[in-house]
């Protein structure tokens, strides 16, 4: 019996022994062939995993996609705004401004985007200004954007100002971005490839700002014009034509600017613009204004303009009456 366990123990022993130089040897294989041999590639960490940023709120997460999409889509960037487009502190990349949303002040989100006179070029804007549900203000002005505006930006509950002047976007007047928007008061194309029509909606809009100069507008003023509530009204630099509306007397209470030069606008001036009690700055040169006089009341505003001849009509719109 006890050689027998003894035979049963060495072979034990002679197992165990075994078991520990293969662990030996093995380790030597694993751990030290590949530092002596410099050639052998480790694998790297697959580069489309991104790393676990840690966001200071769930609403900045959210937003980051959309954000580095956008970057992606950048084909221009003199100042090299867009590299401080980079981890998890969105509220600290250029152009960016975060605050606490209206409805959960202690939750932090991008409520402002201000990418003025960046020069940035893209082919779009969709997908981006829409992709921030807290944003209110919107402004990219003096950059190479293209592209149309998008209808969905009428869903952003807070977005009140949209300045996307000098550009190059294009397509038609973002009449269902703006006509389904129920907070936007300020809108600027200006100096864009805008075409075709405004619809005549846009004018019972409640807007403070309205300014639509340089871009390729084609179309007579709708007879509607005047019940705009906006005090700032810039039509300038199109193709509207047609004669200044009649109704534009409603505006008496708000409209302080208007501009109307260089179209195609023909006619006399209304009667009804003397009603503008408000008004400060009225240009309509340059169009096919007819009449040969001027009102008086116009004539004692600063900076009066009615264009060649400066006809105002009283009675029937075709019968231009000579004032003072
Ligand atoms: C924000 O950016 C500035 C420089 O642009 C840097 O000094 C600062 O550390 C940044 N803050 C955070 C929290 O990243
Ligand atoms: C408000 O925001 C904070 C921070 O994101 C969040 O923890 C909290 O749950 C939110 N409250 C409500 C009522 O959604
Ligand atoms: C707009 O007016 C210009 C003249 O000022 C003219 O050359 C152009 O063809 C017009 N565009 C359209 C679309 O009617």
């Amino acid at each position: 019996m006890d050689q027998k366990h003894n035979q049963l123990l060495l072979a034990y022993y002679y197992h165990t022994a075994t078991t520990f130089f293969m662990i030996i040897i093995l380790s030597f294989l694993f751990v030290f062939i590949p530092t002596l041999n410099s050639t052998i590639i480790i694998p790297q960490p697959d580069p489309l995993i991104p790393e676990i940023l840690n966001f200071l709120d769930q609403r900045l997460a959210l937003v980051y996609p959309i954000i580095q999409t956008f970057k992606n889509t950048i084909t221009s960037d003199p100042f090299g705004v867009t590299q401080t487009w980079v981890g998890p502190n969105i509220c600290n990349y250029t152009g960016f401004y975060c605050d606490n949303p209206p409805d959960n002040l202690t939750a932090l989100t991008v409520a402002s985007i201000d990418l003025n006179g960046f020069r940035l070029a893209a082919p779009s804007l969709d997908g981006f200004i829409d992709g921030f549900p807290d944003l209110a203000l919107f402004h990219a002005n003096t950059n190479s954007f293209s592209g149309p505006i998008s209808a969905g930006i009428a869903k952003l509950q807070y977005l009140y100002e949209l300045d996307v002047s000098n550009n190059m976007l294009s397509g038609t007047f973002p009449a269902e971005a703006v006509l389904n928007s129920r907070s936007l008061t300020f809108l600027d194309i200006r100096f864009n490839l805008f075409y075709g029509s405004v619809p005549p909606g846009i004018f019972v809009k409640r807007l403070d700002v309205l300014f639509i100069n340089d871009n390729d507008f084609v179309q007579r003023l709708p007879e509607n014009l005047g019940e705009t509530s906006v005090y700032y009204l810039t039509l300038a630099n199109n193709n509207f034509t047609g004669p200044i509306p009649r109704s534009i007397g409603k505006a008496s209470e708000t409209l302080m600017e208007v501009l109307f030069l260089n179209n195609h606008l023909t006619g006399c001036v209304p009667y009804e613009i003397g009603f503008l009690t408000k008004l400060t700055v009225l240009d309509a040169g340059n169009n096919q204004l007819t009449g040969g006089g001027g009102d008086t009341q116009l004539r004692r505003k600063p900076s009066v303009r009615t264009g060649a001849g400066g006809g105002v009509c009283i009675g029937e719109y075709s019968e231009p009456v000579l004032i003072g």
